[in-house]
């Protein structure tokens, strides 16, 4: 779980050196892929800014990516890399995993959509339902579409409007979630009365004024600020968040926190929401529901799902779920439980995602992180490792970071991108950001890991010289 982290910070930084590294290997980036700079330079003129989603906008151009398999990722310059970016996560199962292509091969040659209940969705439920101990689902097709309808059902379940989310966390691109996420340090504000501030434009402000803010691994604030809306007259409909924040690096919840959580949303009679888009089938069978032993009323998936297919559900016991059983929530979508999304879902829970294959992807992060410790440790850097099953990282922070604003005040800000910066020149495909972290495979080996230390390794090496 947690390593101890490296206290306290034994090398002071040369940032001379860190601009000097970054300069150097951004060029031999933009050198080892011209095809994708030509590309992007015909994608800008059809799609804005050369990307389908803001998050793949890179300066000066996109990394465009031409096949799977595997372990495995080919860019459009031939450029071959072991992915740890996995989709932002979503692909736990890896590339063109032979069960989910045979699984859709079969689907798409018998139709691919109807709007009508197909068998695979059945079977996808049941599968759910015992390994997050939550009985009812349905299906929506992305995580911002599940948390989105999740809140909706929460709200028409209590009769409130109000919700409340964890400081600095992600929930999807709709306009309730999009709050009070990447705020700069100095405009956070008290822990007992975080700002509710919309993230980007076109979000109105009677949305955002609907969503309070508590900071991570902090029960006895959440505990306070539900009880001051209580006050207000404006008592939560719920409490939306990741059991393991997965937008800091990897943050995880400190020992009593979500039990506490737990009995803090039960006491005041607010729904409990947890998002797994992330966690979800990456962290355990039934994610960090099962990893954690603590039950919400509802939990959101998408991501990893649908084996790389667009895909999301929300779970929750029968008395959350009523508003929908009841109709009184238009639970609605005409591609939900798509037949093709369904039939790779199927194969992935009953073909990949098996315990054996949980068992391997905690022996690869364990290499991983034991390799990582082991730079650290050689190179004074600061920093330390956190991780979980398939999902891990490297925290470049002399201090144990617990929620947004610790990870504001102590993460490095230039290190994560020069240390992806360096994945990708040897070889690794890694997620850009520096709130993203890695994500295994049941495809990769522990070679593949070596990989990332080796890289890694080098790294730290060229720092400390
Ligand atoms: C925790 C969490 N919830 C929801 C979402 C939204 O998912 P999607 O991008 O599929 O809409 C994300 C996306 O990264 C996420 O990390």
């Amino acid at each position: 779980m947690v390593a101890a982290p490296t206290t306290p910070a034994r090398l002071s930084l040369d940032r001379a050196r860190i601009a000097e590294l970054t300069a150097r290997e951004e060029k031999r980036l933009n050198e080892q892929t011209p095809m994708s700079g030509e590309m992007y330079r015909r994608a800008r003129r059809s799609m804005v800014g050369g990307v389908p989603s803001s998050y793949q906008v890179r300066e000066p151009w996109p990394i465009y990516l031409a096949e799977g398999r595997g372990s495995t990722v080919w860019d459009v310059d031939g450029n071959q890399m072991v992915d740890f970016h996995n989709g932002f996560g979503s692909m736990v199962q890896g590339h063109a995993h032979p069960a989910i292509v045979q699984a859709v091969q079969e689907r798409v040659a018998k139709g691919t959509h109807f709007a009508a209940p197909v068998e695979d969705a059945i079977a996808v439920s049941e599968e759910l339902a015992r390994r997050f101990g939550l009985p009812f689902w349905r299906y929506v097709n992305s995580g911002t579409e599940a948390t989105m309808d999740a809140i909706r059902i929460a709200r028409a379940q209590t009769g409130r409007e109000t919700i409340v989310k964890i400081f600095g966390s992600y929930h999807g691109h709709h306009d309730y979630v999009m709050v009070s996420i990447s705020v700069p340090y100095e405009n956070i504000g008290a822990a007992d009365d975080l700002a509710s501030l919309p993230y980007g434009a076109g979000i109105p402000k009677a949305a955002s004024d609907l969503t309070v803010a508590v900071p991570f691994n902090d029960a006895p604030a959440m505990e306070r600020r539900i009880e001051r809306l209580v006050k207000e007259g404006r008592p939560p409909a719920c409490v939306i968040m990741e059991p393991a924040m997965m937008n800091l690096g990897v943050v995880l919840p400190e020992p009593g926190y979500l039990e506490a959580v737990r009995e803090i949303t039960h006491k005041h009679g607010v729904l409990l929401i947890f998002d797994e888009v992330k966690t979800g089938l990456c962290v355990a069978p039934g994610g960090a529901t099962e990893k954690f032993g603590v039950t919400p009323d509802l939990v959101t998936l998408a991501k990893a799902l649908g084996g790389g297919l667009p895909s999301g559900a929300i779970g929750g016991t029968e008395e959350a779920m009523a508003p929908v059983a009841s109709g009184r929530v238009y639970q609605v979508g005409t591609y939900n439980g798509n037949p093709l999304t369904m039939a790779a879902a199927r194969a992935s829970l009953e073909q990949v995602l098996t315990p054996e294959a949980y068992a391997h992807l905690n022996a690869l992060n364990d290499r991983l992180i034991a390799g990582c410790d082991r730079v650290l440790a050689e190179t004074g850097l600061p920093g330390y490792t956190v991780g979980i099953s398939s999902k891990g990282c490297v925290t470049f922070s002399p201090e144990k970071i617990v929620d947004y604003a610790s990870f504001m005040a102590t993460q490095d800000p230039e290190l994560p991108h020069l240390a992806w910066l360096y994945m990708m020149n040897r070889g690794v495909f890694m997620t850009p950001g520096r709130e993203e972290e890695w994500t295994l495979s049941v495809a990769h080996s522990l070679e593949d890991c070596d990989r990332y230390v080796a890289v890694f390794a080098e790294l730290a090496r060229d720092l400390v010289a």
